[in-house]
């Protein structure tokens, strides 16, 4: 119980920090900052974010395994979630390793022209990834749901 608790509270850290940022904090940011404040801020939120979502990723992964051993959970099911799992690992690194170091780089200097390709693709990779975690939360709700028949 303890493990699955912690497995759904990285779940809820990962996808709410994410979405308050995306949906919440950053269209404020737009409206009520100049460039060079919003290029500070936003760029320490990216950083601060990345941490939280990757390590709420790593709970996942491991408290997951956890999961598997303590309930014997074994289905083609589970096989689907972690083939997704997979791709928002490798998604996730790319957003916040290689794009959001890069944003972190060249934002060092206050505004500049490159900052807005490289946010506008970090903004679609971080909706691609929440929309595969919220795809991942159902599989997993069916996961646990689904009984003896059918899928498992
Ligand atoms: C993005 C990654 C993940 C998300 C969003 C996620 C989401 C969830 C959620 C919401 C539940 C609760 C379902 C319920 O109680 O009805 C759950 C349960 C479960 N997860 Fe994950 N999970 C992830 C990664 C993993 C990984 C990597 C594994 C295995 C290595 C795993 C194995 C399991 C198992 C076996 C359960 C059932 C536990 C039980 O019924 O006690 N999960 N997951």
């Amino acid at each position: 119980m303890l493990v699955l608790f912690l497995h759904v509270t990285a779940v809820i850290v990962a996808l709410g920090g994410s979405l308050f940022v995306t949906f919440t904090l950053t269209p404020i940011l737009v409206d009520e900052l100049e460039a060079p404040a919003r290029v500070q801020v936003s760029r320490r939120v990216t950083r601060r974010l990345g941490v939280i979502v990757l390590g709420a990723l790593a709970l996942l992964v491991f408290t997951g395994i956890l999961n598997v051993l303590f309930t014997g959970i074994l289905s083609s099911l589970l096989l689907i979630k972690l083939l997704l799992v997979a791709v928002v690992i490798a998604l996730a690194t790319y957003q916040y390793a290689n794009l959001g170091a890069r944003i972190w780089q060249l934002s060092a200097a206050g505004p500049r022209p490159e900052l807005a390709p490289l946010q506008k693709r970090f903004r679609r990779v971080g909706l691609t990834v929440g929309t595969l975690v919220l795809v991942i939360v159902y599989i997993s709700l069916l996961l646990t749901r689904a009984g003896a028949g059918g899928w498992r």
